[in-house]
């Protein structure tokens, strides 16, 4: 019986259809099906006839959506007896249950009472399945909940499995409809029969011939490409858009252009997500409490549907403008020859998708790989090159034909070992609706004791690797191994990349044919090298792919032209992939059926105690010590011990020779922040002497991982440095135990700390019960965390000691005298026109030309009073903090902590709301208060974040919270002293600092009427006397040595600042003799009211100190708007000589991140490609980063 059609009824549910196998009949009850099976006997069916006329079925459908449904039977179903006329299914499921008693079971690891096998597949099934078949044999049965997956890596089982037609795949993931699901890679049935069918007659042989044209013009273009970038060129993401450019083209005749653009089209990371959910779903589905997996998958997936449907409808309405002969256009005419139907809208949306899907990352990765092996082995490319001279005759610039390909019978031997050993796909799944006997075992369906599903998951790679068929030197590249008298003696199913039986890949002849043409064309013209400094990174989640350069990795060719002369020289080996993937599956458990990390004394198990664990961090405002320190205390919850330390408290030598926790050895969690492209000031020691470290591949028995705090308006250095701590933990011999995070202050930054830290925590669950409580206690982590209540402050009968003094005697400060602050705008008086002050700190201390001042800023008297008048204390009391982190053990006055201490404009997180809520008497507004500190995406806190309130704005709202001096103390927002770039030169000013400082404005609600309100630091310097501050280093912040080296400085508002300390100090050297090279300003200011020093920058302009490009963004008359990276862009000339690699000059930006600099870095980036490949222009930047030649100085 076949169930195909889902319609609606006209309320808009979804109604099941049934119909007869020949789909003619549709089955409305029990006497249906025994018509179908009477009209069948009388019609001469060999079907045996029912022989107990007292037939009692007790049968419903519970699900069904295309082939796969469920069966349930009720308590009746003993008396069942219809014999499988129509209903084979259900009839081998009720076989199957009573065999299940007396079945012999393949070897299964103990399982734990709900979740069966479920610790034993996480985090990756597929990965897993590495240690679980070398653990417990080639056959192996998990349960994971109610169903079951037995994993398969035997040659002689799949000859077996393989004449298991079905797939029945899930067609649910997350309660949406799957990917494709109507395609013919998920598909069952009569639907699979239609598309296979309509899809096969266009992939024939003689159809692919006349597809290599296609294949061929895209290498060509390719080609170009590498020629213009041969040094270093990253294949993996070059590859990936030709193989996206072939597919779209030969799928639905559309020219993509994905190679002559830098971004990949929206469609390609859409599709990894959504394949990636839709695989994981039925391990990771149940975790989707909050539903937040199931929101994002929903929207990814309409979001593709809606691209394909756009695309079909051009297709049948003869609007499309591409080649008439795609496979989409043989699609739509297609009529099924059973029933005669087409295809409707939505099954040839899925019949597209399926094609690019399948066929896209799969062929990437053959090509990639193909071409990595070639690059790594001298001695196969030349082979592969005499070949190539002798089927072409010598012409080695003529197009190559499908029979040409065919010649090439030692490229045909690469491709296939590199299939082998990197098989793009790793496992084949087949869904079990009957007993399936293998030797002695038997494979049952109906999943953990009929309740659920089962499968078989073919392990193709396991079976590729396999010592047992392929020898010892099974994790080595010798294309050699399938000369065709050896592959004779190949089992039939040991070399599996394509699948088998009747689910045989659709698309193998048009993915080797198109690796043969790419092959072709790239050798015939390169040599191809690896670059060792670059060695590929798998990617954890999948060992067939390497990790993408987005995330750090990338496949890094060199090429050397042949015409150009020499062949180049045979690289020093790197790893070989073999080596590559078993280290990977060394640390990711092979022998342990776990990826969860090692101890010395053996591995991680769930019943082991928990490891100690040592949090490191780098950060210099508070954020990442408090992500730190909200780790360490959630860990504390779950009885970690924990140690929480500053990376530079800590040398990487001691901590890789095993530093220790409690007499253990912890493992190491390190956040850190980078701050243009350096690391903190209190990271700094560590990264340097970590990098230092040199690297070892012996275990140093250490586990870490990586989050890297970073804001992503900083393009050309996003957590740059935790990447590179990342790369040498690991360099240096730790075991990475999770892949490098990050949390992205510009995009749900708390959100990324979160989830990390659940990961970390899910990581060492003491069972997996904990594993799943560990998940739901995420999702039920709604309301924000109340902060713990450990201060005390105490009434003190002393005299207080003031803040300012505790600054200067135990922090470094000084407190200094303001001895001029000056206006620089025009109608700063008007409470929302610029206001940009020169103020000049007497005695700042000794400095150099770009750094910065720090300065601790307190709040005004009218908000302390405020203050004391709303917790009803006086300003005069004396307490005294007893082990306090955060305030000195002497005695204080409560009015000195409200001033200097405690933020009081700034806005209240959702940990301080959740915290206020506890002492609001009225029930309302402590649920009001609970609303805002609940923790959901589109949350009622984010609207009301735009309010901009402070703490006591919250606390005049809600004025039944009745809260303590010392708990306020302890739940508010902490004062964080703001940096300000010194806007003059010591040999000008001596030890006298000049700031240019902004002052800060936004506006407020806090009643019906919105107010202009100020920046807390920025204000109380405008009108400033005195200042508590210190200078603060910034070594990467300076001019060349050499004053007369020519410079350019791009900056807009108060990024001029450290440039005017440079000119100042130019014009000093100037006036002792010295010459000094020009500087380039480009500045920019909305309009001349805020063109700040304009008459100074003016007259250096007029002597020849300084060539001046000021850009006004609103100017009076629009015509001439424009923004500093325009006139950037203008003088693109003149930048890349300055930048040239044989000149010295340097290029400095200064100002706003998230606008300027960003911009300034594309326009960069676009110049030094030569408006080419941006990976190329990023690389370039970098490294004129790196050399100190482009310095960024840029804030939030
Ligand atoms: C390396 C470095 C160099 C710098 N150099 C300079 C310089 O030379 N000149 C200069 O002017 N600045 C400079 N800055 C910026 C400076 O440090 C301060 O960030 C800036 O002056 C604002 O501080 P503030 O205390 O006045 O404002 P804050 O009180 O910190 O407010 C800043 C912003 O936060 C938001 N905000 C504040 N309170 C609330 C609330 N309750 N609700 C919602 N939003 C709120 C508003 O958008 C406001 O504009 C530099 C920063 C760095 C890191
Ligand atoms: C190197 C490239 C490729 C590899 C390694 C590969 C591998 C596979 C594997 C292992 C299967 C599952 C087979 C099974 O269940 O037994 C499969 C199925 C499939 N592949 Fe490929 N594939 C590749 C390229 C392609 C291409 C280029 C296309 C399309 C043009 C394609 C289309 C399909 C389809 C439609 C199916 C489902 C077949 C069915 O269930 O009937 N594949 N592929
Ligand atoms: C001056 C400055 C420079 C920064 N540079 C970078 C950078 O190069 N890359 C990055 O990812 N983030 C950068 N950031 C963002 C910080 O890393 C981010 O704000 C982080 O949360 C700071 O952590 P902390 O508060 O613990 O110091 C920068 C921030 C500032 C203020």
């Amino acid at each position: 019986m076949e169930v195909f059609g889902v319609s609606e009824n006209s309320t808009g549910t979804a109604v099941r259809r049934l119909f007869s196998e020949d789909g003619k009949t549709e089955i409305f009850s029990l006497q249906d099906l025994k018509r179908i099976y009477e009209n069948r006997e009388e019609s001469g069916s060999q079907v045996r006839r029912a022989t107990d006329q007292g037939m009692k079925i007790d049968l419903e459908v519970v699900s069904t959506d295309g082939s796969n449904f469920k069966w349930k039977w009720g308590s009746d179903h003993a008396h069942y007896s219809f014999g499988d006329l129509l209903i084979r299914p259900l009839w081998r499921s009720l076989t199957g249950s009573r065999q299940a008693r007396s079945a012999r079971h393949p070897p299964q690891p103990p399982v734990l009472p709900t979740t069966g096998n479920l610790k034993d597949c996480l985090p990756d099934l597929w990965v897993q399945c590495f240690g679980l078949v070398e653990r417990y044999g080639p056959l192996v049965k998990l349960r994971i909940f109610d169903d079951v997956v037995y994993v398969c890596a035997d040659p002689e089982v799949v000859d077996i499995v393989n004449q298991i037609p079905d797939k029945r795949l899930p067609k649910e993931v997350f309660g949406c409809k799957a990917v494709a699901g109507q395609g013919v890679f998920i598909a069952d049935g009569q639907r699979w029969e239609f598309g296979r069918h309509a899809l096969q007659a266009q992939l024939t042989p003689e159809a692919i011939d006349s597809l290599v044209p296609i294949f061929a013009g895209k290498c060509l273009k390719l080609q170009e490409i590498i020629a213009a970038n041969a040094d270093n060129i990253d294949m993996f993401a070059w590859v990936e858009k030709v193989t996206m450019d072939v597919i779209c083209d030969v799928g639905f005749g559309h020219n993509l252009k994905c190679m002559e653009s830098p971004e990949m089209p929206e469609l390609l990371p859409l599709f990894d997500e959504v394949i990636e959910a839709s695989i994981n779903t039925s391990l990771y589905g149940a975790f989707d409490v909050l539903g937040t997996r199931k929101r994002w998958f929903e929207g990814q997936l309409s979001k593709l549907d809606g691209m394909l449907d756009e695309i079909i409808e051009a297709v049948r309405e003869g609007k499309h403008t591409g080649s008439s002969n795609s496979l989409l256009h043989h699609l739509c005419a297609a009529k099924c020859p059973l029933t005669a139907r087409g295809f409707t809208q939505s099954e040839l949306r899925d019949q597209l998708l399926t094609m690019l899907v399948a066929g896209h990352k799969t062929t990437t990765l053959l090509l990639t790989w193909g071409l990595y092996h070639i690059a790594r082995s001298a001695r196969v490319e030349k082979k592969l090159f005499a070949e190539l001279r002798q089927v072409f005759e010598g012409d080695l610039t003529r197009p190559p034909t499908g029979e040409d390909l065919r010649r090439l019978k030692y490229m045909d031997m690469v491709v296939r070992e590199t299939l082998r050993l990197c098989a793009p796909v790793q496992v084949a799944q087949r869904g079990l609706t009957q007993p399936v006997q293998c030797g002695e075992y038997t494979l049952l369906p109906g999943g953990h004791s009929g309740r659920g599903n089962s499968w078989v998951a073919i392990h193709i790679m396991g079976i590729s690797r396999s010592k047992k068929y392929w020898g010892e030197d099974a994790l080595e590249f010798i294309p050699e191994r399938f000369e065709p008298a050896k592959m004779a003696k190949f089992h039939p199913f040991q070399f599996i990349p394509f699948g088998g039986g009747r689910r045989l890949c659709i698309g193998n002849l048009f993915a080797i044919t198109q690796a043969k043409t790419l092959l072709c064309l790239i050798l015939r013209k390169f040599y191809v090298r690896t670059i060792p400094e670059k060695p590929v990174q798998i990617d954890p989640k999948d060992i067939a792919t390497p990790l993408p350069a987005s995330r750090g990795g990338g496949v890094w060719l060199q090429f050397t032209g042949r015409d150009d002369g020499l062949e180049p020289e045979e690289v020093a080996e790197p790893p070989t992939l073999g080596n590559m993937a078993k280290s990977f599956l060394d640390e990711g458990g092979a022998d342990r059926g776990s990826v969860y990390p090692r101890r010395s004394s053996g591995c991680w198990n769930f019943s082991g105690p928990k490891p100690p664990l040592l949090i490191l961090w780098g950060g210099q405002f508070g954020t990442t010590q408090s992500a730190a320190q909200d780790l360490a205390k959630s860990a504390q919850q779950r009885n970690f011990e924990v140690e929480v330390k500053a990376m530079d408290e800590v040398k990487p030598s001691e901590l890789l020779a095993g530093l220790k926790v409690k007499d253990e050895q912890p493992v190491v969690l390190i956040l850190i922040a980078t701050y243009n492209g350096h690391p903190p000031e209190n990271a700094a020691a560590f990264c340097k002497a970590l990098e230092e470290v040199p690297p070892s591949d012996k275990s140093a028995d250490i586990n870490f991982a990586v989050l890297g705090v970073g804001n992503s308006n900083w393009i050309s250095t996003y957590i740059k440095v935790a990447k590179e701590v990342d790369k040498h933990m690991a360099r240096a011999g730790a075991r990475r135990f999770l892949p490098l995070e990050v949390a992205d202050k510009n995009d749900c930054f708390e959100k990324s700390v979160r989830s990390w830290r659940q990961a970390v925590l899910s990581t060492f669950a003491n069972s997996p019960e904990d594993f799943v409580q560990e998940q739901i206690a995420a999702a039920a982590e709604q309301i924000a965390e109340v902060i713990p209540e450990t201060l005390e402050l105490a009434p003190s009968s002393k005299p207080p000691t003031s803040m300012s003094e505790h600054f200067v005697t135990s922090l470094g400060y000084e407190s200094c005298k303001i001895s001029s602050n000056e206006e620089l705008c025009q109608r700063a008086e008007d409470a929302e026109a610029p206001s940009v002050r020169q103020i000049r700190v007497a005695s700042a201390g000794a400095y150099c030309c770009g750094d910065h001042l720090e300065v601790r800023p307190r709040n005004s008297a009218a908000q302390v009073e405020r203050a004391c008048r709303r917790l009803a204390c006086q300003a005069e009391s004396v307490v005294v903090a007893s082990d306090s982190e955060e305030l000195p053990s002497d005695p204080l006055s409560m009015g000195d902590i409200l001033a200097y201490h405690v933020d009081l404009s700034a806005l209240p997180s959702q940990e301080t709301l959740a915290s206020l809520a506890q002492y609001a008497t009225k029930s309302q507004e402590a649920t009001s208060l609970r609303q805002l500190a609940t923790i959901k995406e589109d949350s009622a806190y984010d609207e009301w974040c735009e309010r901009c309130l402070s703490l006591l704005d919250v606390l005049d709202e809600f004025r039944s919270v009745s809260i303590g001096f010392s708990r306020f103390v302890e739940v508010a927002p902490k004062i964080k002293p703001r940096l300000y770039s010194i806007a003059s030169s010591p040999l000008a000013r001596g030890t006298d600092a000049e700031l240019c400082c902004r002052v800060a404005k936004y506006q407020a609600c806090a009643s019906a009427l919105p107010e202009v309100r100020s920046g807390l630091c920025s204000s109380m310097l405008a009108s400033a006397t005195e200042v508590i501050c210190k200078i603060k280093e910034a070594p990467h912040m300076r001019l060349p040595k050499d004053p007369s080296t020519p410079i350019a400085c791009v900056c807009g508002g108060t990024g001029l600042a450290p440039f005017y300390g440079f000119l100042q100090e130019r014009e000093q050297c100037r006036k002792q003799g010295t010459a000094s090279g020009l500087v380039q300003l480009y500045f920019g200011c909305r309009n001349e009211e805020d063109f700040l020093h304009q008459a100074q920058l003016q007259r250096w302009h007029a002597e020849g100190l300084l060539s001046l490009k000021v850009s006004f963004s609103r100017p009076r008359d629009p015509a001439l708007k424009e923004y500093v990276y325009h006139a950037l862009r203008r003088d693109a000339e003149a930048v890349l000589e300055l930048l040239s690699e044989d000149g010295l000059g340097c290029l400095y930006v200064c100002g706003s991140a998230s606008t300027l600099a960003k911009d300034v870095t594309n326009v960069l980036v676009d110049l030094l490609s030569q408006h080419g490949d941006a990976t190329v222009g990023f690389a370039r930047l970098d490294g004129l980063q790196e050399k100190g030649r482009v310095i960024f100085d840029v804030w939030g």
